[in-house]
Formats: C-alpha cells, structure tokens, sequence
C-alpha cells in the first residue's frame, strides 16, 4: 500500500541487505518513524514492545529476527537459543511459532556456515508469501463483500465493521481483515468503515484510521461500545475481523472485545467474518476457549493513554486514580458458532473442522 503516494511494505531489507527496517507503530498516527533491526536484540524488543504487531507481522519479523540472530551465532546453541528468545517474545500469535518451525526446519540439517544465507533468503521469502496470501484473501473477501451488498441492492453506503487493526499495518502488505475492504473500494463499492477505537492501545483509532485515510477510503472511528448499538439500527451491513490463532475447529482468537461484537452480530443477524491467512491455523488446538494462550499486558495501557496535545506535542496521560488496579487480557476467543465464515487465500469456508478441512486438506490430514 502507500504512504503519502509511496509503495511501502511494513518491513523490508535495507540498501545494505543486512540490516532489516520497519515502521515504528508505536509512533503512528502522529509520528511516521522508521526503525533499523540489526541483531536479534532489536528484533525481539520490536516485536515485545510492539513496533511492529499484528499476528502475520509478528511471523514476518520473527524470520527475519532469526536470521539476524544466524549472523551473530549460526552454530546449533545460537539456533535453539534464538528460537527460545523470540518465541518468548509474545504469546497469542501463532503466526510466530510458524515462522520459527519453518525456519528452524530448514536451517537445522544445514552446516552452521550456510544458515546465515539461508536464513535471510527464508525471511525474505516469508515476506513475499504474506503479501501474496493477503491479497488472494482481498479477492475472496471482496465476493463476500459485493455478493452482500448486491443482495442488499447495492446501497448507496456499504457499511463494515472492524475491530482493532488487521490492515497492512498488521502484515507485510494488504492487511487480512483490511484487504476485501481495499479491494472493494478500488472495485467501486461505496465502503464506509466504522473503525472500532480498540482500546487499551487504540489500534483501530491509530492505526486502521491512519491506514484508511492514507487510501481515501471513507470511514468513522467509534469507541468499543458503539458497535451494538449501530448493528440495532441497522447500520451495519457486515463485520469483518482479523485473527491472531484460529483453531482447527474454527474458534477465532482476536484482539479483546472481538467476542462481543461477535455476540452483538449474532443478535442482529449482521454476518460476522473472519479473515485469515492460513498460518494462523493452529492445527494443534480444538478448544480455543480452553487451550490458547491469552496474552496479558499489564496494567499500565489501560491506565495511560498517549495522544497529542492541542499544542502538537505528544505525550502520555494517566486516566485513572492513584490506586485503582487495572487488568488487560489482551485478546478473547470468539467461538466458531458465532463467525458465519472464514475467508482465507484458498477462499471463504465454514468455521468448523469441516469447513478448514476442506479448504487445507493436507494441512488437516498432517495434524
Ligand atoms: O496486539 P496486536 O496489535 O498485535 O493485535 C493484533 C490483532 O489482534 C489483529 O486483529 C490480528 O493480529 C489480526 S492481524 C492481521
């Protein structure tokens, strides 16, 4: 996608082919910063520290992050020891422990002197595969999107709901939960996007908002609450979300406050989708409810908020009393009853082991 008219992917290789450069998100809506990694160090702080974030990201920079580490120590113990390193780094996602097997497999059988190489190309080409997935998912999502609005006789505003950040930001291009809304827009559906805030760290204010204004595509920030409320009113033509694991059975874990809207959907008859490429398939986990890792960050996001000030400035405020604890799961899983498909880059299935089985049937018959 573009940043003020440039094509700019959110990670890349830079002139020196070593060292590997990203958007700084923690920066953005009122910063555009970019940020070098040359050691693993950088990389699992990036990725800790959410610089960069977003489940197919989190993958694209682990590679990457693991071949910065080959550099630094290729030998069997710099492999296991950077694998453990940045697996460490953040627990939902299972886009990261994807790219860490993928890479580990490969370089693992190699003499410690080809695994630095190896290790780049493999990254590299991690990046590229992202982009293509996303953007086989935009064309899928995009059939849902027009069979819908042409269902609903082509209104003269298409309204979708979206929940925290699954734009390019969240990738290396497109976006997963963004990419039907790009396409549609650039296909002539007249989209209007009601942008969930997505609080604690407001990535949908921040980031879903600074993406869609960077595309011209006509949108409304709301807070969390609002969703319900629009969907009873009949604002709402459908939802569409990202996902940070998604079991084998089709329960979608995302960004807390994913299972109301769920929720709220199902009562409204609005279609709730989910988009996913397909490494953020655990094909390991059934129960998502049960068994997937919910990431807790802390209470200082919910007690602070950073923004800027009316003078230009940007800073951090507290928003709550001294001495109020404060609690921050960071994602929820929405059961697959409640999704009424899945799209991803082989095309839109039901979310049930069926429905996954029959798109990926030789991921399900490795599993
Ligand atoms: O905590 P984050 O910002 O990494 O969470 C991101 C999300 O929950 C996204 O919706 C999800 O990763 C899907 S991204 C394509």
């Amino acid at each position: 996608m573009k940043v003020n008219g440039t094509p700019t992917r959110t990670i890349w290789l830079a002139e020196d082919g070593r060292t590997v450069e990203i958007i700084d998100q923690t920066r953005l809506p009122h910063h555009y910063e970019i940020a070098q990694l040359a050691t693993l160090d950088d990389a699992c702080r990036a990725i800790k520290d959410m610089l960069v974030r977003g489940a197919p990201l989190i993958g694209a920079t682990a590679a990457h992050g693991l071949a910065l580490a080959m550099r630094e120590d290729a030998s069997d113990a710099g492999l296991a020891a950077a694998y453990d390193r940045l697996f460490a780094t953040r627990p939902t996602a299972v886009n990261l422990r994807w790219a860490l097997d993928d890479l580990r497999g490969r370089l693992a059988p190699l003499p410690p002197e080809q695994r630095p190489g190896a290790a780049l190309a493999r990254a590299v080409a991690i990046c590229d595969e992202d982009v293509a997935l996303n953007a086989a998912i935009g064309e899928a999502g995009l059939g849902v999107f027009r069979a819908l609005w042409e269902q609903k006789g082509k209104p003269e505003r298409f309204n979708v709901l979206t929940h925290c950040n699954a734009g390019w930001l969240a990738t290396v291009d497109w976006g997963t939960a963004l990419a039907p809304i790009y396409k549609a827009h650039d296909a002539g559906i007249p989209v209007h996007v009601w942008v969930d805030e997505t609080r604690p760290r407001n990535q949908g204010a921040s980031l879903t908002a600074w993406e869609l204004n960077q595309h011209g595509v006509p949108h409304t920030v709301i807070v969390d609450n609002a969703g319900g409320h629009l969907m009873q009113h009949g604002q709402v033509d459908v939802c569409i979300v990202g996902t940070d694991r998604t079991t084998a059975t089709g329960d979608v874990c995302n960004k807390i406050g994913t299972y109301l809207k769920a929720l709220a959907a199902r009562d409204n008859e609005v279609p709730f989708y989910v988009a996913l490429p397909s490494p953020t398939i655990d094909w390991t986990v059934r129960d998502g409810v049960a068994e997937i890792p919910i990431e807790d960050r802390g209470a200082g996001e919910v007690c602070r908020l950073w923004g800027r000030l009316e003078s230009g400035e940007t800073a951090w405020i507290t928003v709550t009393p001294q001495g109020s604890p404060a609690a921050n799961p960071a994602f929820d899983v929405t059961p697959a009853r409640l999704v009424s498909g899945l799209v991803t880059e082989r095309g839109v299935c039901a979310a049930s082991a069926e429905g996954l089985a029959g798109l990926f049937p030789e991921q399900a018959a490795a599993a």
